[in-house]
Protein backbone atom coordinates (compact mmCIF):
# COMPACT_ATOMS: atom_id res chain seq x y z
CA UNK A 1 0.00 0.00 0.00
CA UNK A 2 1.66 3.29 -0.96
CA UNK A 3 0.46 6.07 2.09
CA UNK A 4 1.51 9.85 1.86
CA UNK A 5 0.90 12.65 3.98
CA UNK A 6 0.06 16.25 2.62
CA UNK A 7 -0.95 19.68 3.60
CA UNK A 8 -5.15 19.52 2.74
CA UNK A 9 -6.88 21.57 -0.18
CA UNK A 10 -9.97 22.41 -0.83
CA UNK A 11 -11.12 19.54 -2.84
CA UNK A 12 -10.33 17.39 -0.20
CA UNK A 13 -12.70 19.08 2.44
CA UNK A 14 -15.82 17.32 0.77
CA UNK A 15 -13.99 13.86 2.02
CA UNK A 16 -13.05 15.77 5.47
CA UNK A 17 -16.36 16.62 6.17
CA UNK A 18 -17.60 12.62 5.56
CA UNK A 19 -14.46 11.46 7.32
CA UNK A 20 -14.91 13.59 10.24
CA UNK A 21 -18.36 12.53 10.42
CA UNK A 22 -17.71 8.73 10.25
CA UNK A 23 -14.63 8.90 13.13
CA UNK A 24 -15.66 11.23 15.41
CA UNK A 25 -18.37 8.92 17.76
CA UNK A 26 -15.17 6.41 17.70
CA UNK A 27 -13.38 8.67 20.15
CA UNK A 28 -16.87 9.08 22.15
CA UNK A 29 -17.63 6.93 25.00
CA UNK A 30 -20.69 5.45 25.42
CA UNK A 31 -22.99 7.52 26.78
CA UNK A 32 -22.64 9.69 23.74
CA UNK A 33 -25.25 9.05 21.65
CA UNK A 34 -25.92 9.75 17.71
CA UNK A 35 -27.39 12.97 18.32
CA UNK A 36 -25.04 14.21 20.58
CA UNK A 37 -22.40 13.28 18.14
CA UNK A 38 -24.37 14.37 14.78
CA UNK A 39 -24.83 17.74 16.69
CA UNK A 40 -21.07 18.43 17.88
CA UNK A 41 -20.37 16.60 13.91
CA UNK A 42 -23.09 19.40 12.73
CA UNK A 43 -21.30 22.35 14.93
CA UNK A 44 -17.31 21.25 14.32
CA UNK A 45 -16.68 19.27 11.23
CA UNK A 46 -18.76 20.46 8.88
CA UNK A 47 -17.84 21.27 5.32
CA UNK A 48 -18.16 24.91 6.12
CA UNK A 49 -15.83 24.39 9.70
CA UNK A 50 -13.22 22.58 7.62
CA UNK A 51 -13.24 25.85 4.81
CA UNK A 52 -12.73 27.98 7.48
CA UNK A 53 -9.44 25.40 9.19
CA UNK A 54 -8.35 25.82 5.63
CA UNK A 55 -8.43 29.37 5.33
CA UNK A 56 -7.15 29.79 8.79
CA UNK A 57 -3.20 30.94 9.12
CA UNK A 58 -3.40 29.36 12.73
CA UNK A 59 -4.37 26.02 11.83
CA UNK A 60 -2.78 23.52 9.65
CA UNK A 61 -4.74 20.20 8.32
CA UNK A 62 -2.84 17.32 7.29
CA UNK A 63 -4.55 14.33 5.07
CA UNK A 64 -3.33 10.40 4.96
CA UNK A 65 -4.21 8.70 1.74
CA UNK A 66 -3.29 4.88 1.06
CA UNK A 67 -3.53 4.29 -2.77
CA UNK A 68 -4.90 7.94 -3.44
CA UNK A 69 -8.17 6.70 -0.92
CA UNK A 70 -8.57 9.74 1.86
CA UNK A 71 -8.27 7.79 5.14
CA UNK A 72 -7.03 9.88 7.67
CA UNK A 73 -6.72 14.19 8.80
CA UNK A 74 -5.19 16.09 11.77
CA UNK A 75 -5.87 19.43 12.71
CA UNK A 76 -3.17 21.62 14.17
CA UNK A 77 -3.62 24.72 16.07
CA UNK A 78 -0.81 26.90 16.38
CA UNK A 79 -2.42 29.72 18.56
CA UNK A 80 -1.60 29.61 22.27
CA UNK A 81 -4.18 27.98 24.06
CA UNK A 82 -6.41 30.05 26.09
CA UNK A 83 -7.87 27.05 28.90
CA UNK A 84 -5.93 27.97 32.52
CA UNK A 85 -5.83 23.78 32.77
CA UNK A 86 -3.88 23.58 29.99
CA UNK A 87 -1.75 26.29 30.39
CA UNK A 88 -0.87 25.04 33.15
CA UNK A 89 0.03 21.65 31.95
CA UNK A 90 2.54 23.00 29.60
CA UNK A 91 4.37 24.67 31.42
CA UNK A 92 7.85 24.25 30.45
CA UNK A 93 6.96 23.21 26.92
CA UNK A 94 5.48 26.69 24.82
CA UNK A 95 5.04 27.90 22.46
CA UNK A 96 2.75 24.71 21.78
CA UNK A 97 0.94 23.27 18.70
CA UNK A 98 -2.35 21.56 20.00
CA UNK A 99 -3.03 18.44 17.90
CA UNK A 100 -6.68 19.45 18.06
CA UNK A 101 -8.13 16.16 16.13
CA UNK A 102 -6.51 13.15 14.75
CA UNK A 103 -8.75 10.50 13.34
CA UNK A 104 -7.95 7.37 11.16
CA UNK A 105 -10.75 5.64 9.34
CA UNK A 106 -11.44 1.99 10.47
CA UNK A 107 -10.19 0.25 7.86
CA UNK A 108 -6.71 1.48 8.33
CA UNK A 109 -6.31 1.37 12.22
CA UNK A 110 -3.27 -0.61 12.75
CA UNK A 111 -1.80 -0.62 10.17
CA UNK A 112 1.05 2.09 10.79
CA UNK A 113 -0.43 5.08 8.81
CA UNK A 114 -1.63 6.89 12.15
CA UNK A 115 2.28 6.40 13.33
CA UNK A 116 3.22 8.61 10.07
CA UNK A 117 0.35 10.78 10.34
CA UNK A 118 1.74 11.67 13.54
CA UNK A 119 4.82 11.98 12.63
CA UNK A 120 4.14 14.50 9.85
CA UNK A 121 2.05 16.54 12.49
CA UNK A 122 4.88 16.58 14.65
CA UNK A 123 7.30 17.85 11.73
CA UNK A 124 4.65 20.77 11.08
CA UNK A 125 4.20 22.16 14.65
CA UNK A 126 7.90 21.73 15.10
CA UNK A 127 8.81 23.50 11.83
CA UNK A 128 6.64 26.71 13.32
CA UNK A 129 8.67 26.89 16.52
CA UNK A 130 6.87 24.99 18.54
CA UNK A 131 8.64 23.32 21.68
CA UNK A 132 6.00 20.38 22.01
CA UNK A 133 2.39 19.40 20.61
CA UNK A 134 -0.60 19.13 23.00
CA UNK A 135 -3.45 17.31 23.37
CA UNK A 136 -6.76 16.62 24.81
CA UNK A 137 -7.82 12.75 24.72
CA UNK A 138 -11.34 11.19 26.15
CA UNK A 139 -10.40 8.90 29.91
CA UNK A 140 -11.97 6.33 28.43
CA UNK A 141 -10.61 6.28 24.78
CA UNK A 142 -7.44 3.89 25.76
CA UNK A 143 -6.51 2.37 22.52
CA UNK A 144 -6.12 6.57 21.22
CA UNK A 145 -4.05 7.11 24.85
CA UNK A 146 -1.98 3.63 24.33
CA UNK A 147 -1.36 4.99 20.32
CA UNK A 148 0.04 8.43 22.06
CA UNK A 149 1.94 6.99 24.72
CA UNK A 150 3.86 4.52 22.03
CA UNK A 151 4.51 7.79 19.79
CA UNK A 152 6.06 9.81 22.39
CA UNK A 153 3.27 12.04 24.43
CA UNK A 154 2.95 11.83 28.30
CA UNK A 155 0.18 12.72 30.70
CA UNK A 156 0.49 15.79 32.07
CA UNK A 157 -2.60 17.27 32.85
CA UNK A 158 -6.90 17.40 32.49
CA UNK A 159 -9.51 19.87 30.93
CA UNK A 160 -12.83 20.10 30.60
CA UNK A 161 -14.47 18.98 27.35
CA UNK A 162 -18.20 19.81 26.20
CA UNK A 163 -20.17 16.89 23.75
CA UNK A 164 -23.97 17.96 24.24
CA UNK A 165 -24.92 17.70 27.67
CA UNK A 166 -21.94 15.88 29.20
CA UNK A 167 -19.20 17.40 30.19
CA UNK A 168 -16.11 15.06 29.97
CA UNK A 169 -12.83 15.29 31.99
CA UNK A 170 -10.22 14.63 29.36
CA UNK A 171 -6.58 13.71 29.49
CA UNK A 172 -4.00 16.15 28.43
CA UNK A 173 -1.16 14.59 26.82
CA UNK A 174 1.63 16.32 25.54
CA UNK A 175 4.85 15.08 23.58
CA UNK A 176 8.17 17.24 24.01
CA UNK A 177 9.22 17.95 20.15
CA UNK A 178 13.04 17.66 18.82
CA UNK A 179 13.59 14.82 20.83
CA UNK A 180 11.60 12.78 18.84
CA UNK A 181 9.27 9.41 20.34
CA UNK A 182 10.28 9.04 24.07
C1 LIG B 1 -6.50 6.75 17.82
C2 LIG B 1 -6.04 6.23 16.47
C3 LIG B 1 -5.63 7.40 15.58
C4 LIG B 1 -4.81 5.34 16.69
O1 LIG B 1 -4.44 4.76 15.48
P1 LIG B 1 -4.28 3.15 15.40
O2 LIG B 1 -3.81 2.79 14.06
O3 LIG B 1 -5.56 2.56 15.86
O4 LIG B 1 -3.14 2.93 16.51
P2 LIG B 1 -2.21 1.67 16.71
O5 LIG B 1 -2.94 0.41 16.37
O6 LIG B 1 -0.92 1.92 16.02
O7 LIG B 1 -1.95 1.77 18.27
C5 LIG B 1 -2.98 1.54 19.19
C6 LIG B 1 -2.42 0.72 20.34
O8 LIG B 1 -3.46 0.53 21.30
C7 LIG B 1 -3.58 -0.84 21.57
N1 LIG B 1 -4.96 -1.08 21.90
C8 LIG B 1 -5.99 -1.37 21.07
N2 LIG B 1 -7.12 -1.50 21.76
C9 LIG B 1 -6.81 -1.28 23.05
C10 LIG B 1 -7.54 -1.30 24.25
N3 LIG B 1 -8.85 -1.54 24.25
N4 LIG B 1 -6.88 -1.03 25.40
C11 LIG B 1 -5.57 -0.77 25.41
N5 LIG B 1 -4.80 -0.74 24.29
C12 LIG B 1 -5.43 -1.00 23.13
C13 LIG B 1 -3.12 -1.54 20.32
O9 LIG B 1 -2.72 -2.86 20.58
C14 LIG B 1 -1.95 -0.65 19.90
O10 LIG B 1 -0.79 -0.90 20.67
P3 LIG B 1 0.43 -1.82 20.07
O11 LIG B 1 0.85 -1.19 18.79
O12 LIG B 1 1.48 -1.73 21.15
O13 LIG B 1 -0.15 -3.19 19.89
C15 LIG B 1 -7.17 5.42 15.76
O14 LIG B 1 -7.47 4.26 16.51
C16 LIG B 1 -8.44 6.22 15.57
O15 LIG B 1 -8.55 6.99 14.61
N6 LIG B 1 -9.42 6.03 16.48
C17 LIG B 1 -10.73 6.66 16.37
C18 LIG B 1 -10.65 8.16 16.58
C19 LIG B 1 -9.93 8.56 17.83
O16 LIG B 1 -10.13 8.00 18.90
N7 LIG B 1 -9.08 9.60 17.69
C20 LIG B 1 -8.35 10.16 18.80
C21 LIG B 1 -9.09 11.31 19.35
S1 LIG B 1 -8.18 12.05 20.70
Amino acid sequence: MQASISSATPEDVPGLAELAALTFPLACPPEVTPEDSAAFVAANLSAARFTGFLADESCKVLVARQDGRLLGYCLLVLAPPSDPEVLESLESGRPSAELSKFYLHPDVHGSGLAGQLIEAAAGAAESVGARSLWLGVNNRNVRAQSFYRKSGFQTSGRRSFQVGGHTFRDLIMVRRLGTGPQ
